[in-house]
């Protein structure tokens, strides 16, 4: 295969550029990334001599850059977005603006090239938010009803990937993933945050009650699901992916990462609630389990001790981001 990957700089992103080089020596990767205040270069260095792997730094909107790198491809892996919901509560223009105009220029693009593959990376909270308490997932036909102007903004670029695949024959897939965790995640986003925090000995913000419940997806789980449906999936489907964790809520989360790092005491600081927070998301994954047989590794306990010790033994690379992310946080958490 021939794969444009876009936003592999990013966190999921770099993960699966790794692990596709890793098993498919013979493919090749061009990384298409704009490198916002997300994209990281320092997430590809052990890849980046790769004779297989290209990086080119582009926008998504920009359709001529797009034009030049999708001639040179088969396949795309469409990860490239805004992907912060606090920023786009903060920032809502730039999320339409990448994760719905991006994609659209991509998909033009690709119809233009005749791509054998598009596959749109999307999120389960595109779906809005379940109740607590109750045993009710997501599953592929949950009606759209996102709550932010980041799940609107991805809500709205899966339409135009299903409309593409429908208009113009294009053989589109879709995922919508729950929240991810591992390796080379922002030190702004939840666990990586905590972890580090915890690391320095600082305490842990958690936004209101901490009651959030997330149905965690360890990135590399992520990347076989991406890879099972770009290799066994159907064209035109969707596939949701989730993880095996049982309802476990963010103060849950804290605790098991403090029990990992072997602290005592609470390390909590309770702090203002984000607008419109979802309260729980959980996804039903039997339909990519059963047609394609993907299923999760291992279980949240070994996955998470698996991330804290990757935190503690690559200080090199989170500690310079970890001071941008606490001047965005000073910012907005009074
Ligand atoms: N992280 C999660 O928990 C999660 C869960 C579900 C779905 N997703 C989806 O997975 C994808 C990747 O998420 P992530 O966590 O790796 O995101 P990320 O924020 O870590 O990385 C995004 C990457 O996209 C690049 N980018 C942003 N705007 C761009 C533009 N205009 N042109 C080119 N590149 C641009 C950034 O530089 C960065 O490298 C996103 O589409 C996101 O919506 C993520």
């Amino acid at each position: 295969m021939n794969l444009l990957v876009t936003g592999g700089a990013g966190f999921i992103g770099n993960n699966f550029i790794r692990y596709w080089l890793n098993k498919y020596p013979k493919d090749k990767i061009l990384n298409f990334d704009k490198l916002t205040y997300a994209g990281h270069i320092s997430s590809t260095r052990d890849f980046s001599q790769n004779n297989n792997y290209e990086f080119i730094k582009g926008d998504v909107c920009d359709a001529k850059a797009v034009d030049e790198a999708v001639k040179k491809t088969d396949t795309i892996v469409h990860f490239a977005a805004e992907s912060h919901v606090d920023r786009s509560i903060l920032d809502p223009l730039v999320f339409v603006h990448t994760n719905v105009m991006g994609t659209q220029v991509l998909l033009e693009a690709a119809v233009k090239y005749k791509i054998n593959r598009f596959h749109h990376v999307s999120t389960d909270e595109v779906f809005g938010e379940l109740k607590l308490g109750t045993n009710k997932k997501f599953n592929e036909t949950t009606q759209y009803d996102p709550k932010s102007p980041y799940s609107a903004s991805k809500a709205a670029s899966d339409h135009l990937v299903r409309a593409y695949g429908k208009t113009y024959s294009l053989p589109i897939t879709i995922s919508n993933c729950s929240n991810n965790y591992g390796p080379f995640q922002d030190p702004e986003k939840f666990i990586p945050r905590a972890v580090t925090n915890l690391i320095d000995g600082k305490s842990v913000p958690i936004y209101g009650d901490g009651k959030y419940t997330r149905d965690w997806l360890y990135v590399e789980d992520h990347v076989r699901a991406i890879e099972t449906i770009l290799t066994k999936g159907k064209a035109g489907e969707t596939y949701l992916i989730g993880g095996l964790t049982e309802d476990i809520n963010n103060l849950e989360v804290v605790r098991m990462i403090l029990k990992i790092l072997n602290i005592n005491g609470s390390y909590i600081k309770y702090v203002k609630d984000r607008a419109a927070h979802d309260r729980r998301y959980a996804v039903d994954w039997r339909k990519i389990h059963s047609k394609l047989k993907w299923k999760p590794m291992y279980g949240f306990d070994t996955w998470l001790e698996k991330t804290v010790e990757w935190y503690k033994n690559n200080e090199w690379w989170w500690r310079p981001l970890k001071k941008k992310a606490e001047v965005f946080y000073r910012n907005t958490e009074k």
